[in-house]
Order: C-alpha cells, then sequence, then structure tokens
C-alpha cells in the first residue's frame, strides 16, 4: 500500500500541529477566556507559567495539539493516554477560543484526535467528562459516538455554584 502524501494547506484551512511549549502565551491566553473556563476546570487568571509547565510534561503517547488558522491558535485538545490494565483507553479533553465557537472547528478537531485514537494507538476506550449544562459539547461528543454512562454529582464548583457532570465514553467495537 502506497503512504498518502499530503496535500498543500489553503491559508485560510484550520491545520493541526502538535502543540509545543513555545505555544504557551497562546493556549494560557485562550484558558483564560471566559467561555472557555465555564466549560472547564481553569481558574480565573491562570498563569502563563501553568501553561508552559504542562507543555513540558506532556508524556510520551500522549496526543496534544493545537488548530491553528492564519496562523493564530484558535483550538487545543488531546489524549492523556492511561497507564498499565488501562492502556487501552485515552481520557479526552479540548477547547476552542471562545471567538471561533460554533464553525465546525471542535468538530474537525475531534475527528483529529479520533482518527490518531483508531488508526494510529489503537485505543478501545477513549473517556471524557463534560458539565451537563454544555449543550453544545454533548451534541459534539454524541455525534463522534460517545455515550453517557453515569453523573458526577457536584462534580466542580462553578462561577459560585456546584454543576454536576457526566461521564461519557466511546468504545471502539
Ligand atoms: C464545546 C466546544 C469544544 C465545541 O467546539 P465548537 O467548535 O464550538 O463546535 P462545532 O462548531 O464543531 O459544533 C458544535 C455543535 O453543537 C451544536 N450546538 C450549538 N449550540 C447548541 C445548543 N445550545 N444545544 C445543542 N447543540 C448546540 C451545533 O449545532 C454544532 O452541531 P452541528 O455541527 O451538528 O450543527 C467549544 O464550544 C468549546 O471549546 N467550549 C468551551 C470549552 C469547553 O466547553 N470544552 C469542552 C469541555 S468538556
Amino acid at each position: 500500500m502506497e503512504p498518502p502524501s499530503q496535500k498543500q494547506p489553503d491559508p485560510d484551512d484550520v491545520i493541526f500541529r502538535a502543540a509545543r511549549p513555545s505555544d504557551y502565551e497562546e493556549i494560557n491566553a485562550i484558558a483564560n477566556l471566559p467561555g472557555y473556563r465555564f466549560g472547564t476546570l481553569r481558574l480565573p487568571h491562570q498563569s502563563p507559567e501553568t501553561a508552559r509547565k504542562w507543555l513540558e510534561n506532556i508524556a510520551a503517547g500522549d496526543v496534544s495539539l493545537v488548530a491553528v488558522k492564519a496562523g493564530k491558535i484558535i483550538a487545543n485538545g488531546g489524549l492523556n493516554r492511561l497507564l498499565g490494565r488501562r492502556g487501552h483507553a485515552g481520557s479526552l479533553g479540548m477547547g476552542v477560543h471562545d471567538d471561533y465557537r460554533g464553525q465546525g472547528v471542535g468538530s474537525k478537531l475531534m475527528r483529529e484526535i479520533l482518527t490518531i485514537a483508531d488508526s494510529w494507538l489503537n485505543l478501545k476506550r477513549i473517556e471524557l467528562t463534560v458539565y451537563t449544562d454544555n449543550a453544545p459539547a454533548i451534541a459534539l461528543y454524541k455525534r463522534n459516538g460517545f455515550e453517557v454512562e453515569g453523573t458526577h454529582k457536584a462534580f466542580a464548583f462553578r462561577d459560585g455554584s456546584f454543576i454536576d457532570a457526566y461521564a461519557m465514553a466511546r468504545i471502539k467495537e
């Protein structure tokens, strides 16, 4: 079988590449946007150092991607592969810049991550948690084969009150 060749991207295309430590300021700026924070576990005023340390410590076997449009990082996401007897599983996280939501970026990023999980890592199970009121995220996950397995009660404290989260997973048959 011939290896596929890479097509030249259009300058306006969204492209994906590995996140690198030098991306820390852009990624941190996205994590500090109010919409991104509302859907994730980020605190207000997360320091750039926090993002830098995280990016410098991504483990071998993990996948950490950024989506780039016209030279600007507009989303990040990836998979943390679990260890030992849970080595067939990975935990997925993702987030899109507040100004680029609802434009299909999250769907493309999900496809990119799932292709790596299915075709290169052969992961059986991908799991995630999502706040029960995050309708766009839940819609995206269900569309990509994730099912709700249960509800974590008072999973996180968010902007003055506790919020539940669904445990969702996708099993590769
Ligand atoms: C959740 C998130 C990743 C989705 O990415 P996105 O680029 O906005 O998503 P897309 O545009 O690809 O798709 C969103 C889908 O939700 C749907 N949607 C939007 N608002 C909705 C709503 N209120 N109820 C139900 N579905 C909704 C859209 O119609 C779209 O589905 P479609 O493609 O079938 O039309 C993004 O909004 C985000 O990063 N939010 C902040 C951080 C976060 O919540 N991360 C997830 C943590 S679990």
